[in-house]
């Protein structure tokens, strides 16, 4: 991209519009913290799909011209500073002055294109040499890369906690191949990262829906870079103290998990192979009578009258309602799986519906456009038009009327089996006709506003929608999984960096398939998996059709007795985890956090990829290695206190602790008051009338946060908010809100 020489700059209210020889570049001040900069070499007036409403807030800003020095303009508020000069060589500045980004002086060392020859040697083995040129984008900027800088967030995408050295790809992608390290893009598009090192931090947000790409240092080891195919060049700069203000400064933008059905947090059970009503009540049935606790057995595309979504096979799956009805007399909700694409057929509803109405999409000639997903050949809802989600959400009457209750959202990336939708397929983003290429990257995230508007309103309680596919800001609709991994060792491991940025780039509810989706799993695998998982805020066991049986017992009695103390562990914290998502939608902080969000400055934390924290005051480390029974785990400066046997633990040091198949390690923070429910089968069970507190160490401080875990009533002022603090053996309850019934019982437990 071309600037120029600066030629001026003039200030319209928060907006400075700097003028170059070749290019206009708008820098808009949107909080003390956070300042846009917007190149419009695509779209004047884009409207973001990420950021909802005006987020803008008047500051106190000054600019200044600057005389005879490399940069010619100074743009302040009282947090940051943004230093430009010609060819828009700029510097972000903290407000003691000291550097946080510069952008790289230079161009790209592209890689040097291999001979005809050597490709064709490769290829011929099988070799993928797609990824072995490189090439300028046509929007594209460039940072220097400081020695220590560490980069976190990005979503969902594989390998470690650490970013740094790693190329990733903004391109929603249905990879049912093993997810590696390596791998550019997975299902969700989140252009957004956190940079660190000694002393300073910040945040930047891409908000550019086309097929983007990050590469943090991999080309070189001078620069990093942010590279689209089109689109504007818009980012969020965001100043901070810390890694949480970051945090807290992108969800600001993009939004916050809103507060979730309690029952939704509990165990789920699933598999892409229960093909009948019959199959649905054994699973059901054996969770109860194995003691598991669970509150769904979710209903994946069997379900479907030939995979026609907002159907119901009466046949294999009973007459519609009816399995639901009687499942809800043993506490289980019923869960469905919703894909986008619309069978091709003439007379079934939904397909006329949305012809009748042109509501799908379009190839380029003006034909609606016909691939092929589950059902044989599928159209596409224009998810991006307002009317077609109205219309999408009002569908599912269909299944909240038979007793639905959540939707889960599937192939929305969208997934397609006759190759790639083309890039100039006709969908909507904003209510504005565009092409594929801009849409894809915000095709799920659409479909999950769609149906969370679609059950809230037809439901009026909190909707539990969990989807594949989203764009930023998604989370303000929607839980996520992490697709479909496999039953390996290594997603084990990987799952603890992946929802921990998952968690700091917003996604406060999110999953793995626990047991591993594709693959066998095996009794030690899965027992493992329980235990890393045993925090998850979307708990759910899951796999493919032809893998060996992944519901615990069909590993012997050994795994359903360790299995079932980890559910049951997960249960006994759930309002601990609760407290964390109403936490959560004042700060935007994660329930699972990598350590280094709260301990930032020691190095121990920087890339530690096998423990995590939950909140502030539980540190857990899973045995994520096959045949390990001993562990070292890293405890940050404080005093530890192990879960399970009271043993103190002064922090800053590593220690090696005995984990055999049935122990996670958990410690909880001395000073720390943690909240914990009696044993239930599911949610609901029995009123939690009584709620018992741990208490780690002999003066502890918590609060807890308390509602009917269901409606919207707590916007209302319905909800108790309690200040504990425990000191010479006494509990003093502060109500620092009350406005629903109070527990009958608050019981102490000492650790
Ligand atoms: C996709 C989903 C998986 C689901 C399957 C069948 O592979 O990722 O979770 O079970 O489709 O619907």
């Amino acid at each position: 991209m071309e600037y120029g020489k600066f030629a001026g700059v003039k200030v319209v209210d928060n907006c400075v519009w700097l003028q170059f020889e070749k290019q206009t570049v708008n820098v808009e001040i949107i909080t003390d913290e956070i300042i846009r900069v917007f190149v419009p070499t695509w779209m004047k007036d884009y409207k973001s799909v990420a950021i909802e409403g005006d987020v803008a807030i008047p500051v106190d800003f000054d600019v200044t011209e600057l005389d005879g020095e490399d940069k010619k303009v100074r743009i302040s508020t009282s947090s940051v500073s943004l230093c430009i000069g010609d060819d828009f060589d700029f510097t972000f500045l903290d407000k003691y002055g000291d550097e946080l980004l510069s952008s790289f002086n230079g161009s790209r060392k592209l890689k040097e294109t291999l001979s005809e020859k050597s490709m064709s040697l490769l290829a011929a083995e099988g070799h993928d040499v797609s990824d072995l040129k490189s090439k300028d984008y046509k929007v594209q900027v460039l940072f220097k890369l400081r020695d220590e800088e560490r980069f976190y967030g990005m979503g969902d995408k594989t390998g470690f906690l650490n970013k740094r050295g790693y190329a990733y790809e903004n391109w929603n992608s249905d990879i049912p191949q093993l997810h590696h390290e390596n791998m550019p893009a997975l299902y969700k598009s989140i252009p957004f990262y956190i940079g660190k090192g000694a002393g300073y931090v910040y945040g930047m947000f891409f908000d550019n829906t086309f097929h983007s790409y990050m590469d943090f240092g991999k080309e070189s080891s001078d620069y990093f870079y942010y590279g689209a195919d089109e689109g504007n060049l818009d980012f969020y700069f965001m100043a901070g103290e810390a890694i949480a203000d970051i945090v807290e400064h992108y969800t600001y933008l993009t939004g916050r998990a809103p507060l979730p059905q309690l029952w939704t947090l509990g165990y789920h059970q699933c598999r892409w192979g229960y093909e009948s009503a019959k199959d649905i009540r054994t699973v059901a049935k054996a969770m109860r009578e194995h003691g598991i606790p669970c509150e769904s057995v979710q209903y994946d595309i069997d379900y479907m009258e030939g995979y026609r979504v907002f159907t119901w096979d009466d046949k294999e799956y009973e007459p519609a309602g009816q399995l639901i009805k009687e499942l809800e007399q043993d506490g289980f909700k019923a869960v469905c799986i919703i894909d986008p694409g619309v069978k091709v057929d003439k007379g079934y509803r939904v397909y006329d519906e949305g012809i009748k109405k042109d509501y799908y999409a379009h190839d380029k000639d003006g034909d609606v456009y016909v691939n092929e997903v589950w059902p044989g050949d599928a159209v596409y809802p224009d998810f991006g038009r307002e009317d077609v989600r109205k219309w999408w959400a009002n569908n599912h009457k269909f299944l909240t009327d038979i007793g639905m209750q959540g939707i889960w959202n599937d192939m929305n990336e969208p997934a397609s089996f006759r190759g790639p939708l083309p890039l100039d397929v006709q969908f909507s983003v904003n209510d504005r006709l565009t092409n594929h290429a801009e849409a894809h990257n915000v095709y799920g995230h659409y479909m999950s506003m769609a149906t969370y508007e679609g059950m809230k309103e037809l439901t009026g309680k909190r909707p539990l929608v969990i989807t594949r596919a989203c764009y930023s800001g998604a989370q303000k609709y929607t839980a996520v999984w992490t697709g479909d991994n496999q039953s390996v060792w290594s997603h084990i491991q990987m799952l603890i960096p992946q929802l921990c940025n998952l968690g700091m780039s917003g996604f406060t509810i999110a999953g793995t398939d626990i047991g591993g989706f594709g693959g066998d799993s095996n009794p030690e695998l899965l027992v493992r998996w329980i235990e890393a998982a045993a925090f998850s805020t979307f708990f759910r066991n899951h796999c493919a059709k032809g893998q060996r049986l992944q519901e615990p017992w069909q590993f012997g009695d050994k795994v359903v007795d360790i299995y079932r103390k980890y559910v049951k562990l997960h249960y006994r914290f759930l309002p601990y985890i609760y407290d964390l998502l109403f936490e959560s939608q004042i700060t935007g902080l994660p329930v699972m956090r990598p350590l280094v969000l709260h301990y930032e400055d020691d190095e121990n934390t920087f890339n530690l990829n096998n423990q995590f924290l939950v909140g502030e005051n539980m540190l857990v480390a899973p045995v994520v290695e096959q045949g390990a029974t001993k562990r070292m785990v890293y405890l940050p400066v404080g005093t530890w206190i192990s879960y399970w046997d009271g043993k103190r633990y002064q922090g800053n040091q590593h220690i090696i602790v005995d984990a055999p198949l049935d122990v996670l390690p958990i410690f909880i923070k001395e000073g720390s008051i943690i909240p914990m429910y009696e044993d239930v089968q599911y949610v609901g069970e029995r009123p939690y009338d009584t709620l018992t507190l741990l208490v780690a160490g002999d003066s502890a401080w918590g609060s807890h946060y308390q509602d009917n875990g269901e409606d919207f009533a707590y916007l209302e002022g319905e909800y108790n908010l309690y200040s504990f603090t425990y000191e010479d053996g006494a509990l003093d309850c502060d109500m620092l809100h009350e406005g629903y019934e109070k527990y009958k019982e608050i019981k102490v437990e000492r650790l």
